[in-house]
């Protein structure tokens, strides 16, 4: 057994000192995993909030092995709703499904306190502990972070419906919102790509440090959760703040122009936040995020000429301009007609089938990534598209009706095929060092 793993129940640290800097003593001597387990797990045996109480905090650069100038390119990790969300959307994402493999509670609610404590350090620029350790003890950190900065690092966590089996005495908890998603119709769901008790979302301007977030959450997991799927993401599909620029998709059209922005404050708590409504108040202020893998057919719509690609859309490739207007934020008209009396968005467009107008008012938020992974072996045609994220306040009256609406008619669906799936329920943010994800769900 090493060092680490030998860390006395409830051994504290001084308030900011790094985790397993080798600063002091006796905590040097101590692996993040070995003290923070230990203070984790005190805590939540006695009921008591005090684990995280200057360890989650961010200690100075010098001394942890920063990731970068902690001031600097950072997102508040604690507050009301969970950071990832209404956060402008960040370059990559590195995003996982964990199944938990323990059957005890406790152990469920000191990963995640574990996770927590870790997530603070990281969306701080910090790494999570020392990489210089006793010599026969593993890194606390992996370290491939260091000297990076943190990229506006977010971590966002969710719980699948499976979570609330019968397993940890919460199935009285599971929020009707948080259903077992539908079959839609041209679904190709591979098992090893759909599902999950646990969802981690990382985003951030650098792929390390958002792949550093799943890495070590897998390592702090081990023996409690193990990753069920995972998904690399690269290039924002979605603007969801005014400020950004709309990003293009793979298939070239700008992806994000009619979205839920970060500005509108409004549609946040109509669309996306979870209100005083919800069945659970534990949920309040959080938000249920569904995941679709949608691969993209390339080669296809690579072949199709530019007129249909458009009328697919609705939009014109060039400009992101409704085909009723002539520049991006146009007003979409769905009415117009040609001089033949045709529509000119035509019936199975994209964003007439998806629009609020089509789908009784309602919005969600997207956050999706392009993805690729490689080459279909058995095809030679590329394994591409968009890994699509979708933020909304309940989805059986949001993503469920939109996207029966588009499996059922999207001119899109020549060209896509959905092969992975999840719907998480977000719980809302951590108030402080000492909170963790879906505590409340617990007491
Ligand atoms: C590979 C699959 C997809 C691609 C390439 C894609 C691409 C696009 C593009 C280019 C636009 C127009 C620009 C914009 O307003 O953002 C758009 C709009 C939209 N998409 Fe998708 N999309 C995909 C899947 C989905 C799915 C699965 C949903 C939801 C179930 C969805 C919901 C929407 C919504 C709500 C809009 C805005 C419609 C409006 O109000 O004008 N999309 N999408």
């Amino acid at each position: 057994m090493t060092e680490s793993a030998t860390a006395q129940p409830g051994a504290e640290q001084p308030s900011g000192d790094p985790i397993g800097s080798g600063e002091k003593a006796a905590p040097s001597r101590r692996g993040f995993l070995g003290v923070a387990l230990g203070a984790a797990a005190g805590a939540v045996i006695a009921g008591g909030a005090g684990f995280g109480a200057g360890r989650a905090s961010a200690g100075s650069s010098a001394s942890t092995g920063s990731t970068g100038s902690p001031a600097a390119d950072t997102v508040p990790f604690y507050g009301t709703h969970q950071a990832g969300i209404a956060t402008p959307a960040q370059d990559r994402l590195a995003f996982a499904a964990f199944d938990i493999t323990s059957h005890d509670s406790q152990a469920v609610q000191v990963m995640l306190a574990l996770w927590a404590a870790a997530a603070a350090r990281m969306s701080a620029g910090l790494s999570i502990g020392a990489t210089e350790t006793a010599p026969q003890s593993p890194p606390v950190d992996t370290g491939e972070a260091l000297g990076l900065s943190a990229g506006k690092l977010t971590i966002t966590v969710g719980f699948g419906p499976s979570f609330f089996d019968d397993r940890f005495g919460l199935s009285a908890k599971r929020p009707a919102a948080l259903i077992d998603l539908p079959t839609f119709a041209g679904d190709a769901l591979d098992p090893t790509r759909t599902g999950g008790d646990l969802c981690v979302q990382a985003c951030s301007d650098d792929p390390t440090v958002a792949f550093h977030v799943i890495r070590n959450f897998a390592r702090i997991g081990r023996g409690t959760a193990v990753m069920r799927w995972s998904q690399l993401g690269f290039g924002r599909t979605s603007s969801t703040s005014t400020s950004q620029v709309t990003p293009r998709n793979l298939m070239g059209f700008k992806d994000g122009t009619n979205n839920i922005k970060a500005e509108d404050t409004a549609d946040f708590d109509d669309y996306v936040w979870v209100g005083a409504e919800t069945d659970q108040p534990w949920m309040q202020g959080g938000s249920y995020l569904v995941a679709r893998r949608i691969r993209m057919l390339i080669e296809a719509w690579d072949a199709d000429y530019i007129a249909d690609q458009q009328n697919v859309f609705g939009r014109i490739k060039d400009t992101g301009a409704p085909l009723t207007g002539k520049t991006e934020f146009d007003t979409v008209d769905l009415n117009a007609k040609a001089a033949d009396g045709a529509l000119v968005i035509p019936g199975g467009a994209h964003i007439r089938l998806a629009a609020p107008a089509t789908n009784g008012g309602q919005k969600i938020l997207r956050r999706g990534y392009s993805y690729t992974d490689g080459t279909d072996p058995e095809t030679g045609s590329l394994d591409a598209g968009l890994f699509f994220l979708a933020y909304q306040k309940d989805p059986r009256k949001q993503f469920v009706p939109i996207q029966t609406r588009l499996g059922a008619s999207d001119a899109l669906n020549e060209y896509i095929q959905h092969n992975g799936s999840g719907l998480f329920a977000v719980p809302p943010g951590l108030s402080a060092a000492g909170d963790w994800f879906g505590k409340s769900l617990f007491s």
